[in-house]
């Protein structure tokens, strides 16, 4: 249970920057979600942390400690790899066993903290099969007791869940979850799935091309969002972006709504909404169509629960309205998040409805 600290972390591949100065604190005993896109540098800074790769500047601190330096095995943390890394020689005993012989623990005390890891992730009868003999949930158990079996300090997933199908990730997300919260090592999670990093994380720091966009509560990167990036990359659907004359406005496709449904709090913003999609998603309805931006026809996304029962066919416009309230600002130019613009700035594209 050690405190994690990346001090204007930077690693370098020639010209590629791949981790561009970062700055992060991960308290003990906290879960931390690293989210990002397909090589945003999400692996660098890990196999930084984890002492596998040098950073081409700045520091690591583990515990207080400066690790910057130091190899993997002076760090006590575990790392799993989304290729889990098993010996395929090996049975699961003698693969979780591993770390343990290597520290030289007596065969008796091995077994115990075996079968302890083992049963964390519900693989006692595995002990003795080859991982050749498991499905694929199976060594990812096996490489996440290994993993936990020396009760390391900190905690590195890499993907870990990536080579399951959804229903057992769902099932291996909660396990993985249960059993940092019970024994409360401070863990690092690195994933490009937004749904995972929202579950799972206690925080989540969004990456993209080497920086940090935000650090923040799944609650306070959907909330508030730092960029546009962040925006986009969050959420299923991702919040709809218009742009507007001064600025570009954003909202979540469920504030996005019928205007006769709505029972707003304060002002509305109304939109002609032109449907050219109704997707039946059994709790929602996903409505697909186009509103005019400053720069013209722009893509967006209703989210209608299904309690809404009013008709909507594709080929129609309709009046849809976000609460004032709702709407987030960014800035045209940087993408950066503003403050909210005096409403009667941004002008209401339209009020008709033509139908
Ligand atoms: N050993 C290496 N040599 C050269 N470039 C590398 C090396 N490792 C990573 N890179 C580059 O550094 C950048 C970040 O890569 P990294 O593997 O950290 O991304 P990632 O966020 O883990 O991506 P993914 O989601 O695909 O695993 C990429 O542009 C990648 O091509
Ligand atoms: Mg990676």
């Amino acid at each position: 249970m050690s405190v994690v600290e990346t001090k204007a972390l930077v690693k370098r591949f020639g010209d590629v920057v791949a981790v561009n100065s970062i700055d992060l604190r991960i308290e003990e005993g906290e879960f931390l979600v690293l989210l990002g896109p397909s090589g945003s540098g999400k692996t660098s800074l890990l196999r930084m942390v984890a002492g596998l790769e040098k950073p081409s500047d700045g520091q690591i601190l583990i515990g207080g400690k400066d690790v910057t330096f130091m190899p993997p095995r002076a760090r006590n943390l575990s790392m799993v790899f989304q290729s889990y890394a098993l010996y395929p020689h090996m049975n699961v005993f003698r693969n979780i066993s591993f770390p343990l012989k290597a520290e030289g623990l007596p065969y008796e005390e091995r077994k115990k903290k075996v079968e302890w890891a083992a049963s964390i992730f519900g693989i006692e009868h595995l002990l003795h099969r080859k991982p050749r003999q498991l499905s694929g949930g199976q060594r990812q158990r096996v490489a996440l007791a290994r993993a936990v079996v020396r009760e390391p300090g900190v905690f590195l997933l890499d993907e870990p869940l990536s080579n399951l199908d959804a229903q057992l990730r769902a099932t291996a997300r909660d396990e993985i979850k249960q059993f940092q919260r019970r024994i409360g090592t401070t863990t690092i999670y690195v994933t490009h799935d937004q749904v995972e990093a929202m579950g799972m994380g206690d925080r989540i720091a969004v990456m993209h091309l080497g920086n940090m966009h935000q650090l923040g509560t799944p609650q306070e990167l959907y909330r508030e969002p730092a960029d546009t990036f962040v925006a986009t990359f969050l959420g299923s659907p991702p919040m709809n972006l218009v742009k507007k004359d001064s600025c570009i406005i954003g909202f979540h496709p469920e504030h996005f709504l019928p205007e006769d449904v709505l029972h707003p709090e304060t002002a509305t913003f109304s939109f002609a909404f032109e449907v050219t999609r109704v997707e039946y998603l059994g709790a929602d309805r996903f409505l697909y169509g186009m509103v005019q931006g400053a720069e013209g026809p722009t893509r967006i996304i209703s989210k209608v629960p299904s309690l809404v029962t009013l008709n909507f066919e594709a080929g129609r416009k309709y009046t849809f309205v976000v609460q004032e309230s709702d709407l987030k600002y960014f800035d045209h130019a940087s993408g950066k998040r503003i403050p909210p613009l005096p409403f009667t700035t941004v002008e209401p594209t339209a009020q008709a409805v033509v139908s």
